[in-house]
């Protein structure tokens, strides 16, 4: 891992979630893990609901989850022990951020836990998600618990009866994490408030900042490179050309697009970067406009205004060694696609934060950052996903993930 300078030695943090069903647990866990690997940290998630499954079988009635039923106590602790070992194989091998996804929601399950990662010199950080708020969990019982195969088949009003009973058996032995149990972050109302106790170190931080800003309002982001520019019809890497005619036309396009999504447009955020080619087709919008450095195309160094072909017969060492390993290459006194993700990080969060829909006018490079983020592509896919020009991605969060649509204007 190589992502963040202000790491001095090596991650080993277990995060154990921690909270009734239905409060969005792992909904929470994988954005966490989601957000950790697109920074380049070897992070798994470990769901004790699907070992059970595997295990014992999907269809577990709620009278398996009664903390009074002595086998069904038995056969849980089983599956949440085999999870456990896992894990901590798993770290054996050189894992980095493990998260152990479960209710825990007994002092004693978390002390069980808690004693052996901690053993295994983890660093142990508990995720507690709590609410009250009706419509939320009727909503997640609705929107994913329904989909699980524990439901399969079943009249999905008998399983919400079914479910609630489940969160029941729950409530009867749930005891909150104390602050004598270690670290936790403790998020209310996904986000509406977050409670950090003796949260240190610089990852745990950064998450804890990160939590602040999930929400689950649903709301689409577009992305979009620059029109066409007089860089592009050369084949020129970086700089910072005005457009061709053919992206002007493109620029027009996208404002009617735009006009005829029926969104109301003063809603919109609308993002560029600082360079002429996205504030070019960005303006035909006639919306407010945000410039972000940040967002400013993968710096190409000395190698900045030349022709791939150029590169290649001029310098082609450097060409060889790009080709090589196009995410970690750095340019000549310039950047790698890695240090584009590092510089990415505040974007990341601050679209994390916004509720309202956001339109990212970008460049290639940069909207593969962010692509890879949003649709939880590996890292290393990063510098070949494929970002045309002139076409429009609307990416719309939905349970796990993210939904697109690709629309081709010209
Ligand atoms: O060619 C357009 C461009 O935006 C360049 O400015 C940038 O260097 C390049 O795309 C990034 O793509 P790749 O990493 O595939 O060269």
């Amino acid at each position: 891992m190589i992502i963040l300078d202000k790491r001095v030695e090596a991650v080993r943090l277990a995060l154990v979630m921690v909270g009734l069903p239905a409060r969005g647990k792992t909904h929470m866990a994988r954005r966490i893990e989601r957000y950790l690997r697109w920074l380049g940290y070897k992070t798994r998630t470990f769901n004790v609901g699907n070992y059970r499954r595997e295990r014992l079988g999907s269809h577990q009635p709620h009278r398996f989850f009664d903390p009074e039923n002595v086998e069904g106590r038995e056969a849980r602790r089983e599956v949440a022990m085999a999870a456990l070992e896992d894990m901590l194989g798993w770290f054996a091998e050189g894992g980095e951020v493990g998260i152990y996804d479960a209710t825990n929601t007994t002092r004693d399950r978390r002390s069980l836990l808690a004693e052996r990662m901690r053993a295994h010199g983890l660093t142990v950080v508990f995720v507690e998600s709590v609410s009250d708020d009706e419509a939320l969990i009727e909503a997640n019982i609705r929107q994913t618990k329904l989909h699980m195969p524990d439901y399969a088949g079943m009249d999905p009003d008998a399983a919400v009866r079914d479910f609630r009973a489940r969160i029941e058996h729950y409530e009867s032995a749930y005891e909150t994490v104390q602050e004598d149990e270690g670290s936790f972050i403790r998020v209310i109302d996904v986000g509406r408030m977050v409670v950090a106790h003796r949260v240190q170190g610089y990852l745990p931080s950064r998450l804890v900042y990160f939590a602040m800003n999930l929400h689950v309002a649903p709301r689409s982001i577009w992305l979009v490179r620059h029109g066409e520019s007089l860089f592009n019809v050369d084949d020129r890497v970086g700089g910072d050309a005005g457009l061709s005619e053919a992206g002007k036309r493109f620029a027009g396009e996208l404002a009617s697009h735009v006009r005829a999504l029926g969104i109301d447009r003063r809603d919109v955020r609308v993002w560029t970067s600082t360079l002429r080619r996205t504030r070019e087709t960005a303006a035909p919008l006639g919306l407010r406009t945000e410039e972000w450095r940040a967002l400013d195309e993968i710096d190409a160094g000395d190698c900045d205004g030349m022709t791939y072909d150029e590169i290649r017969t001029r310098m082609p060492e450097e060409h060889a060694a790009r080709r090589e390993a196009k995410l970690t290459y750095r340019y000549p006194r310039g950047e790698s696609y890695l240090d584009v993700v590092r510089r990415l990080e505040p974007v990341i969060v601050e679209l994390e934060r916004e509720r309202r829909p956001v339109l990212i006018v970008a460049h290639q490079a940069v909207l593969r950052a962010l692509y890879a983020y949003l649709m939880d592509r590996p890292q290393k896919e990063v510098p070949y996903l494929p970002i045309p020009l002139h076409t429009v991605i609307r990416l719309t969060p939905i349970t796990y993930g993210c939904e697109e649509e690709r629309v081709a204007l010209c």
